[in-house]
């Protein structure tokens, strides 16, 4: 790693390190809590980060490979980071046609990630898909549920900011 990264943590807050504490004696070995603190690290964050894990793992005293095979084996773990806004972006022919490349640049461009990628506070994943069945009113996106047409860059940064407001 190089010397300017900084390795991202994760820390259970004062009130959860006290439950913690109040628990331990709960358990004959440190590694029963594991999966109370995969649920507190779910409930508290919306989902179960790799640090998250390694930080668990340091409380059980065990390998952060062991906690992310139960985090696995137990499906009503989330272990990717939910997104806010899924933006599709079509890029079959008859949008490539009317624009969608320049589209898709532009909101690289805003949301400072390429296609394929989510921002890093989880607000935003981008992908470039295939045709989206609404191909006489290309360029066009969907996000989440809902169509945006005939988009230009100024539609688009419109857009952004409303989103960004909620
Ligand atoms: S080509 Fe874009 S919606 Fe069909």
């Amino acid at each position: 790693m190089a010397a300017t990264e900084r390795k991202k943590t994760f820390r259970f807050s004062e009130k959860r390190e006290k439950e913690i504490a109040a628990l331990r004696g709960r358990y004959e070995y440190p590694q029963g809590l594991i999966m109370p603190l995969l649920w507190m690290a779910q409930y508290d964050e919306g989902w179960v980060s790799p640090e998250a894990m390694e930080t668990i793992a340091e409380i059980c005293e065990t390998s952060p490979a062991w906690v992310y095979s139960l985090a696995t084996f137990y499906t009503m773990f989330e272990l990717e980071r939910p997104i806010r806004y899924q933006i599709q972006v079509c890029h079959n022919l008859s949008c490539s046609l009317n624009g969608s490349e320049s589209i898709l640049a532009h909101l690289e461009k805003k949301l400072g990630i390429r296609a394929g990628e989510a921002t890093e506070d989880g607000r935003f994943r981008l992908s470039a898909v295939e045709c989206l069945a609404s191909c006489g009113s290309g360029p066009m996106m969907q996000v989440n549920t809902e169509y945006y047409e005939q988009l230009t860059p100024e539609k688009i940064d419109a857009l952004l900011e409303e989103f960004g407001r909620d």
